[in-house]
């Protein structure tokens, strides 16, 4: 029989790619999400590509009772990926209570049912946020953790310690944090993607709604950066690489190929690339111009960071092989079909 793997925020942007990974490698996936980022049609998004309908359970883990009931009626779970949480810089600022609630509260109460239940391994989505301004590119698993620069990252930080504590609590319990860098793209298919609701706060997205003609002018925050071309430098990695590096947590845990109970990876190309690069990407892949202004810096920007990724490509086998323009078509791609899936949005 198929292991089954429970994929909270499986309907959202990363958990949707991943479960599409996990499903074409046989597992079989239950997802839990509450649809306050993301929409239900993702389940015919991710039926479309591999065939399979995941079960699917809409509530919010911040419910013990109705997590508790959750886990009384999947008892054969083999592994969590726990990918729900809020995940806006900018508005952890403004709502800092929502974040550490929702956050900390719906990791705890799943590792609580984890010990319960018996369910020995999870993989968790931390940032390379957890960073912030590193002071040696490119950034290795080693660098020191500096204070957070935002509630959201806090949270990531302060999670990574619930993991490590209750795992070197538990002996029953592994756990891999993966810090990503930048998730861009969607799936070739243009089933799944990206759809951020309401105006973009990431790059990517804002480009390609600017690009189709849903923005007017993308604006590119600051160019006076210590940086070749003044803009911030970014590692951006594909989606569909990022949910595979999933699969190989969840196998490396599955066969015992750990090294500890709690391990750390990078997921990055190793590539930096600044914010003018991307737009001139988008150019290439689309052939449009985009129509973008420099204006000043936002708020807590950090400068630039990029990743070692040697650690996960030697120890995971795992390399981000897409090109940046290969990924910047799938976000293009898909940002055509969604326009033509909703003409009426906004
Ligand atoms: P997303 O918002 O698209 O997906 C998260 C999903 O979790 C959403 O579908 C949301 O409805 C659901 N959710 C949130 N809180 C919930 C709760 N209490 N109960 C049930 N469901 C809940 O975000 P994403 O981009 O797919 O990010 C996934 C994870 O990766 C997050 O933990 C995020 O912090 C982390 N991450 C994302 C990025 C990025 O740039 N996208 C970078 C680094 C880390
Ligand atoms: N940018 C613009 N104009 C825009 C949007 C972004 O110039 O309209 C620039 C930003 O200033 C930055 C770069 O594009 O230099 C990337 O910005 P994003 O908002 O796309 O991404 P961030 O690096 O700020 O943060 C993202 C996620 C975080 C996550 C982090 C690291 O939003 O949740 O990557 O994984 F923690």
């Amino acid at each position: 029989m198929a292991d089954r793997i429970l994929v909270t925020g499986g309907t959202g942007y990363i958990g949707s790619h991943t479960a599409v990974e996990l499903i074409q490698k046989g597992f079989e996936v239950v997802i839990i999400d509450n649809l306050s980022n993301s929409y239900i049609d993702t389940l015919d998004g991710i039926e479309a590509i591999t065939g399979v309908r995941p079960a699917f359970a809409q509530f919010d883990i911040c419910d013990r009772a109705r997590l508790q009931a959750f886990f009384e009626q999947y008892t054969d779970i083999r592994a969590v990926i726990h990918f729900a949480a809020c995940k806006a810089v900018g508005e952890s600022t403004q709502k800092p209570l929502m974040y550490y609630r929702n956050n900390l509260n719906s990791l705890m109460n799943l590792l609580d049912g984890m010990l319960q239940y018996h369910i020995p391994y999870i993989v968790f989505s931390s940032s390379c946020t957890v960073y912030g301004q590193p002071d040696v590119l490119p950034v290795t698993e080693q660098a020191p953790i500096k204070p957070a620069t935002s509630p959201y990252g806090n949270t990531k930080q302060i999670c990574e310690a619930i993991l490590r504590d209750t795992v070197k609590a538990n002996e029953g319990l592994a756990a891999i944090a993966l810090r990503y860098f930048n998730p861009i793209g969607a799936h070739p298919s243009a089933c799944i993607g990206e759809l951020p609701i309401g105006v973009p706060n990431n790059l990517v997205p804002f480009i390609t709604q600017t690009g189709i003609g849903l923005r007017p002018c993308l604006n590119v925050f600051g160019n006076d950066y210590n940086t070749p071309d003044g803009t911030n430098i970014r590692d951006y990695i594909n989606v569909v690489d990022l949910a595979k590096a999933h699969v190989i947590a969840i196998e490396r845990m599955l066969r015992h190929k750990s090294k500890a109970n709690f391990e750390i990876f990078n997921l990055g190309t190793g590539r930096g690339v600044s914010v003018l690069e991307m737009i001139q990407s988008f150019e290439r892949v689309s052939g449009r111009k985009l129509n973008y202004k420099i204006t000043g810096r936002r708020p807590g920007d950090t400068e630039q960071v990029w990743a070692d990724p040697t650690y996960a490509n030697q120890e995971l086998g795992w390399t981000a092989e897409s090109s940046l323009d290969e990924t910047m078509l799938s976000a293009w791609k898909w940002e055509q079909h969604y326009q033509q899936l909703h003409p009426e949005r906004k």
